[in-house]
């Protein structure tokens, strides 16, 4: 008889994946779980990050041509008409109702999309719900740079939520293939973007994506390195204004979809369950870079409470004990209302958002989560 090991057939690690999901997401996500299952296993929905940098006309034409919306700006005008509701509330309102009008407008004006929506520019279109066109491949202008770059458009909301600001300081410390650091350059107003990843070949293709998208005077004033994102707060501790700390983590959709470079692989066990400990380890390096003041959004394309909550919870309690550093979590709960029509969320996360896939809105995951450092 042959052997038991040769034998027994080979679990697919996208077989594996799912299976892990099912045991840990359905207690979590309850009735979620399964319109979120469905939608990972169905194709995903992009967004077309437009590029501010090129000279192509047309292309915001061609798009809503097409039906497709640009999810950013329609938020930042429902938070504005929000906030001059609430204005009109409180002037014409009296007793109970003008102070809720009052709340509602300091609720709106302290919104980092209404306030960053002066300084940002950053445009993305998408399809309405249920809508699954696709968008053709992007197109070069003269020069050379390239209209649009197709990204899960999801994961513009934790770009969004940092909030940059005129000549911040930006450090995006897990930043390859670079999609969020195009993003953050879109804003137009990063006063120095460091863009970090450990791994030397996905940061060549950082460096791709800059060339394709912005111009040589503007890439000069990114600096790209290659570093492990660990030891950033030993190399330069408490110099940013805002730091992305966009983690690697189980990648859920691409787990269950594709064998390739799959976290699920058995040989890759130990290199999962160490997942939650590296993500812990590069939020601790990405508030220990931030200044006095500033901020850091941590964000991961799982729908993992472990890779999530527990990672934020760790790091605020580690922060206060053993750095003596006093963190505050920003509440992001208006980002459901405003981008309502483009995603669906999980309401119920105890810190920061997460957006569910939805077959009719096959986005995310995507959770992200504000700290502030006191
Ligand atoms: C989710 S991906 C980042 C995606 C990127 N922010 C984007 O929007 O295109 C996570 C990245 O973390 C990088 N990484 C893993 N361990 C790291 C470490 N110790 N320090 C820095 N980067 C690391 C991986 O190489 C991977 O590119």
């Amino acid at each position: 008889p042959r052997p038991e090991a040769a034998t027994a057939p080979r679990i697919p690690a996208t077989r594996l994946a799912l299976h892990h999901f099912d045991v840990t997401y359905g207690p979590v996500l309850r009735e979620r779980w399964a319109a979120a299952r469905a939608a990972l296993l169905c194709e995903q929905k992009y967004g077309a990050l437009l590029n501010s940098f090129c000279s192509a006309d047309h292309v915001t034409q061609e798009l809503e041509l097409l039906g497709a919306t640009d999810f950013v700006s329609e938020a930042s005008e429902r938070a504005r008409r929000g906030a001059q509701e609430g204005d009109g509330g409180c002037r014409e309102g009296s007793g109970e109702g003008r102070t809720a009008a009052r709340e509602e407008t300091t609720r709106a004006e302290k919104s980092p999309l209404l306030r960053a929506s002066a300084s940002s520019n950053i445009r993305c279109y998408t399809f309405p719900r249920c809508d699954i066109t696709r968008f053709r491949p992007a197109r070069p202008d003269v020069l050379g740079l390239l209209d649009y770059y197709l990204l899960d458009a999801a994961s513009l909301l934790p770009v969004l939520a940092l909030n940059v600001q005129p000549d911040d300081f930006v450090l995006d410390l897990c930043a390859a293939p670079g999609g969020k650091t195009l993003a953050l350059l879109q804003t137009g107003v990063c006063g120095y973007l460091a863009a970090n990843d450990i791994s030397v070949s996905r940061t060549k293709r950082l460096h791709q994506i800059l060339h394709s998208y912005v111009p040589k005077e503007m890439r000069e004033t990114v600096s790209v390195t290659s570093y492990d994102g660990r030891d950033w707060g030993q190399l330069e501790g408490g110099t940013f204004h805002k730091v992305l700390v966009d983690v690697p983590c189980t990648t859920d959709r691409h787990s269950v979809m594709e064998e390739d470079n799959n976290i699920f692989h058995k040989r890759r066990t130990k290199e999962r369950q160490m997942l939650p400990m590296l993500q812990l380890q590069l939020l601790m390096a990405g508030i220990l870079a931030t200044k006095p003041g500033g901020e850091v959004v941590y964000s991961t394309c799982s729908l993992s409470p472990l890779q999530n909550e527990f990672v934020i919870e760790r790091a605020v309690e580690i922060a206060e004990t053993q750095f003596n550093i006093s963190i505050h979590i920003e509440d992001l709960s208006h980002f459901r209302t405003l981008f309502q029509d483009t995603f669906s969320f999980f309401s119920d996360c105890r810190l920061g958002e997460l957006v569910l896939p939805h077959l009719t809105a096959n986005f995310g995951p995507m959770y992200f989560c504000k700290l502030c450092r006191r």
